[in-house]
């Protein structure tokens, strides 16, 4: 037995908004009865505003794909259909408190069924028809493709085979297709590992202090003492960097410039491109 939440038996025994919406002006079906889930949306929107005035479902498949397509109607019922693009399938998981990591496919199909109805709408083609340009197939058993995949491991964090099969069903057939699924999800992996290396570390206060005293220390205040003067830090605050002066650069006609101008930049080499030093009037 699956270790459901609350909301999830809840939305399972009472389902909210199962049926057809008449004459629809959207409609989403995803999924198939021979793979064992299907899903039909179908939505009554505002033309004017397109806003989702009434959303009903009909599912076929376990508990935990009825109470995500009930979740999903309650959902975006009131959303416009750009709100609603961007509900997704951990979305769906979450309203409902979560979903056993081997049913998580059924907040896809959630996910997938919204896409749909809402391409429909704009006269977008569904995917069913055709595999879209760009796509393959990498599961024949049910019909994922290689783009899908990487799309749910990326949403959703994805670190397995098995859970990549949990979330789309893809591999949970005759297999063939695990080693083409292995080949993504190290792809996708290593792209978001080069992301975040490539992203600027974020400083702590107490770092950003600790540089800019290193700099001072070793840049600046040699050659001021050099020529008989000196300065010292008195306060950083975000950006900005008080420093007073001391000795010969006190009565330095100069001063100011080397400042606003060498100072800062040494420090904007080496802290961050937004410092400013300023000199703190006695
Ligand atoms: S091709 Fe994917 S499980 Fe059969």
């Amino acid at each position: 037995m699956w270790d459901y939440s609350a909301k999830v038996m809840d939305h399972f025994h009472h389902p909210r908004n199962v049926g057809e919406v008449e004459n629809p002006d959207a409609v989403g079906e995803i999924g198939n009865i021979v793979c064992g889930d299907a899903l039909k949306l179908t939505l009554r929107i505002d033309r004017k505003t397109e806003r989702i005035l009434d959303a009903r479902f009909q599912t076929f498949g376990c508990g935990s794909a009825i109470a995500s397509s009930s979740a999903l109607t309650e959902m975006i019922k009131g959303k416009t259909l750009d709100e609603a693009s961007k509900v997704t399938n951990k979305d769906i998981a979450d309203y409902l408190d979560g979903l056993p990591e081997e049913k998580m496919h059924c907040s896809v199909m959630g996910m997938e069924a919204l896409e749909a109805a809402i391409n429909n709408y704009r006269g977008i083609r569904p995917r069913s028809q055709e595999i879209p340009a760009g796509e393959k197939i990498v599961c024949r058993c049910f019909g994922v493709t290689d783009k899908k995949i990487a799309q749910v491991i990326e949403m959703n964090n994805l670190t397995t085979v098995e859970q990549v099969t949990n979330y789309t069903k893809a591999g949970g057939g005759c297999g063939q297709c695990r080693p083409q699924i292995e080949a993504i999800l190290a792809e996708v992996l290593k792209k978001e590992k080069e992301k975040k290396e490539s992203l600027p570390k974020k400083m702590t206060n107490l770092e950003k202090i600790r540089l800019i005293q290193e700099t001072l220390e070793k840049e600046i205040r040699p050659h001021l003492r050099a020529d008989g003067g000196d300065l010292e830090l008195v306060d950083v605050d975000g950006n900005k960097v008080y420093l007073r002066l001391i000795g010969t650069c006190q009565s330095c006609p100069s001063m100011g410039f080397t400042i606003e101008t060498f100072i800062t930049q040494k420090l904007r080499q080496a802290v961050n491109e937004e410092i400013e030093a300023k000199k703190v009037e006695e």
